[in-house]
């Protein structure tokens, strides 16, 4: 995967190195060497210990669907349907068209697609386990205006590629065969930069234009490894997701001057540093005072709020979402929030609490939609997600 990433990024780099009448030749673009593999053809492996789409470097479409089972379905019927949309995940992920595919043609280019599947409360429920005790709807918090339609639910399916059409056909063919057992609950769209427009590695930006994702625990790590992987029963090797749908209200966010924006996370747009460094990834020294001898990271900034004293942490993995606006508004957009943490309760729960407490970009921000999901482990090839609470 690495050599694929580095090739393409040298075939992007090597155009813009020799102008722009080069790149847009098309008989030239024909004459590239056959080697620079298309973006297209990357894949992400599907089986393992882990299920993909968590520590996999985040794509640029995701889609996050939650489904609510039929009544009827049992035990028996949850195995066949995490069996057939394993095999549909594990076949589209490799470029290989789904059973069935009714446009085989469009699995051809996985883009790094990635299927990651996850149970609600209800799932487990009903297939008769026991989930972690986190395992259910969020505490309230003042901050909510949560709305039905963009929470909750009993299986959700995080789909994401580098390309939105293998994204679309992906969704299609997997409700495709979970449509006997499951009806769709919400569907939520996020995207990041297109693949190809900056380095890979390179933090995301929102929609407020923040560097959002600086202080995050590198996937590969030990450190990542516990925060993020539980080692509890059928959940071991599988984590905790939240999914929050947090509306961003660019139009106030528009009468905030650059430096109240700055102060507000305690970090600079200009480069996500933070407000005592100069570059982002220097560490913040929540210490330094202003010759007045105010903070310099103000005591509301969302970084100091969201770290409290280190104690609790999380792997943040979101996406933007922009959607058509209503009425006299410009733009309705914000965070789908998505945090993986082995244990919702002791990690994210205390976080959220403090920002509910303070936090200034609660100006600007408020979260619309909230879901909680067990992630299982990954599986070997011959086995299916979900095999270790279902079997
Ligand atoms: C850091 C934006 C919601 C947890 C940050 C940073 C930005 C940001 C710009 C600084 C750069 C970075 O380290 O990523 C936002 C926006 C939000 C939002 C726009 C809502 C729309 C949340 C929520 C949580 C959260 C709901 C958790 C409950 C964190 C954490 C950090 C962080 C843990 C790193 C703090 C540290 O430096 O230790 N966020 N955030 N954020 N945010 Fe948020």
């Amino acid at each position: 995967r690495q050599f694929l990433l580095g090739g393409a990024v040298a075939g992007v780099g090597a155009v813009a190195a020799v102008g722009v009448d080069l790149a847009l030749n098309r008989a030239d673009a024909d004459q590239a060497p056959a080697s620079t593999p298309m973006n297209g053809e990357q894949t992400v492996p599907f089986f393992g210990d882990h299920q993909a789409g968590i520590d996999t470097a985040a794509q640029a479409h995701g889609l996050f669907v939650a489904l609510d089972l039929h009544d009827d379905v049992d035990r028996d019927g949850l195995a066949r349907l995490m069996g057939l949309l394993t095999d549909d995940a594990a076949r589209l992920t490799q470029g290989r068209a789904a059973l069935a595919d009714s446009e085989p043609e469009l699995a051809l280019a996985p883009a790094r697609l990635t299927v990651t599947f996850g149970f609600g409360p209800n799932f487990v429920a009903r297939a008769g386990g026991v989930g972690p005790s986190w395992l259910a709807t969020l505490p309230a918090f003042g901050v909510d205006r949560l709305q039905a339609e963009f929470s909750d639910g009993d299986l959700l399916l995080q789909i994401a590629a580098d390309d939105p059409l293998t994204v679309a056909h992906a969704t299609r063919m997997l409700l495709k065969d979970a449509r006997g057992f499951a009806d769709v609950r919400w569907t939520q769209q996020g995207f990041r930069r297109a693949y190809g427009t900056e380095r890979p590695g390179t933090t995301m930006r929102n929609l407020f234009g923040q560097v959002d994702g600086t202080t995050n625990p590198e996937p590969g790590t030990a450190d990542f490894d516990e925060v993020v992987w539980s080692a509890d029963g059928w959940l071991a090797g599988g984590t905790g997701m939240v999914l929050r749908r947090i509306h961003m209200d660019l139009d106030k966010w528009d009468r905030l001057d650059r430096s109240g924006r700055d102060a507000s996370v305690g970090r600079t747009l200009a480069n996500g540093a933070p407000l005592t460094g100069a570059e982002e990834f220097d560490e913040p020294d929540f210490e330094a005072k202003t010759s007045l001898g105010f903070p310099v990271i103000p005591q509301f900034a969302h970084i100091r709020r969201a770290r409290g004293d280190g104690a609790e942490r999380i792997f943040r993995r979101g996406y933007n979402y922009d959607e058509r606006p209503s009425g006299a508004s410009v733009s309705e957009s914000g965070l789908l929030f998505v945090s993986f943490q082995a244990d919702v309760d002791a990690q994210f729960v205390p976080m959220q609490r403090r920002l509910d407490e303070l936090d200034l970009l609660n100006e600007w921000t408020v979260p619309i939609g909230s879901a909680v999901f067990a992630i299982p482990p990954g599986c070997a090839e011959g086995g299916f997600i979900g095999e270790t609470l279902l079997t």
